[in-house]
């Protein structure tokens, strides 16, 4: 029978991560994956993660299944940091939340929901999107079409009809690193009214672009003035639980009523793919949010993040322009979250793989999050190598 399996295509992210693995240089870089790590190079493990889990391990007495919503209090916690908050008592009362594995599998979810209610729904992503969005929504059975980018993407948008769905990214955009401003997001909303589709916001990154709260305010925005919309949440980057696989698919409907089959139908689909998400992860989640001292270290732990982020980006801004490449450098400075976009071909980030064993994906896209300081200006210099400045000569 296995005779019979045709090659498979491979992840290309995997892949190069892969690639970089087997590579001997030892001043290679790897920016492939969207990984936070620190000063050192390391993906830590945040300290109000660690201390939740302690707590855990200590009054942990029992590994009984969960329902099949996964845990209840990790989906009121999410729905409140989503949705919640003095005032929004009317919104987080048309909105569900079943926790996921992690926010693939929210996505994955979701889509399911979608086929469910409307077998052969369009799903509009953007071009360019995250490489797993396409992938993931036809694996569900939806026909995906795709919008531009930026200043044009509601133009496109203009042809996505009633009950088309069409999937944004809330915050941090995989993989350009640049967001609507506020003005195309209440545009976006003002589409979405008239034409009656439906936003599916992916969130992935809150909190490491303009802070937790800036971070929410489109998805939210976008949830107080529509009926419906979908939101997957994942807790990988802002918890730092990318293996504990943690996420949550939330739905607002039009009313409590609106939502009855909603909860059922989302438990069937994980049913019959893994029965329920794993408790660990959610469980530190629901530990860190619901106590006070602890939430505030999470938070203050992903400002921490956020500015060494932020300041990865401004460091190689300047070196980029120290190096004559300030016009490449300009957008970059506009950029935020993990990812950039190097104004680089597909091309050049070949040849600065294949020189300097600097590893971004083909499409230009690095992980600014995944690199220390002081590999910085080797980063700069292998950019500009691969731009063929005259003033670059790279050394580690
Ligand atoms: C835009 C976007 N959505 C969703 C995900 C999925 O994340 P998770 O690891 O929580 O499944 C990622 C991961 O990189 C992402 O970049």
């Amino acid at each position: 029978m296995l005779e019979l399996l045709p090659a498979p295509p491979v992840d290309p992210l995997w892949d190069l991560a892969a690639e970089y693995t087997a590579d001997p240089r030892p001043e290679r870089l790897n920016l492939v994956l969207g990984v936070y790590r620190d000063h050192t190079g390391i993906t830590p493990v945040m300290a109000a993660v660690k201390e939740a889990e302690i707590r855990l391990a200590e009054r942990s007495d029992s590994k009984e299944y969960r329902g099949l919503s996964g845990n209840t209090a990790f989906n009121r916690a999410m729905l409140s940091m989503v949705l919640g908050g003095p005032g929004t008592e009317a919104l987080t009362a048309r909105a569900t939340a079943v926790q996921t594995v992690a926010g693939t599998g929210a996505l994955r979810l979701l889509a399911d929901l979608v086929r469910q209610t409307r077998p052969g729904t369009t799903v509009w992503i953007s071009d360019p999107a995250y490489v797993n969005h396409r992938p993931i929504l036809e694996g569900a059975g939806l026909l995906v079409r795709t919008y531009g980018y930026g200043a044009g993407m509601l133009d496109d948008l203009r042809a996505a009809r009633r009950d088309d769905v069409v999937l944004l990214q809330g915050c941090c955009h995989n993989p350009t690193g640049v967001d609507p401003t506020a003005e195309m997001w209440e545009e976006l909303a003002g589409l979405a009214a008239a034409n009656g589709w439906v936003p599916f916001v992916d969130l992935a990154y809150h909190g490491l672009g303009d802070g937790l709260a800036a971070d929410l305010w489109a998805t939210r925005m976008l949830a107080e003035r529509l009926p419906e919309v979908l939101i997957a949440v994942s807790c990988s980057k802002n918890f730092g639980l990318y293996s504990d696989r943690t996420g949550c698919a939330i739905v607002v409907g039009s009313s409590r009523q609106a939502l009855r089959n909603v909860e059922t139908a989302l438990q069937n689909a994980a049913r019959t793919m893994y029965s329920m998400p794993p408790e660990h992860g959610a469980a530190v989640v629901a530990t860190v949010l619901e106590d006070e001292r602890l939430r505030a270290a999470w938070l203050a732990e992903l400002d921490v993040m956020r500015h060494r982020i932020t300041a990865n980006r401004a460091d190689l801004v300047e070196h980029l322009r120290a190096l004559g490449c300030a016009e490449q450098a300009a957008p970059l400075a506009r950029q935020k979250g993990m990812f950039s976009m190097l104004p680089l071909t597909p091309d050049q980030m070949r040849r600065m793989r294949r020189q300097f064993g600097i590893y971004g994906t083909t499409s230009g896209r690095i992980n600014i999050a995944g690199i220390s300081a002081h590999r910085i200006p080797f980063l700069a210099q292998g950019i500009a190598a691969s731009l063929e400045t005259p003033h670059a000569v790279p050394s580690v």
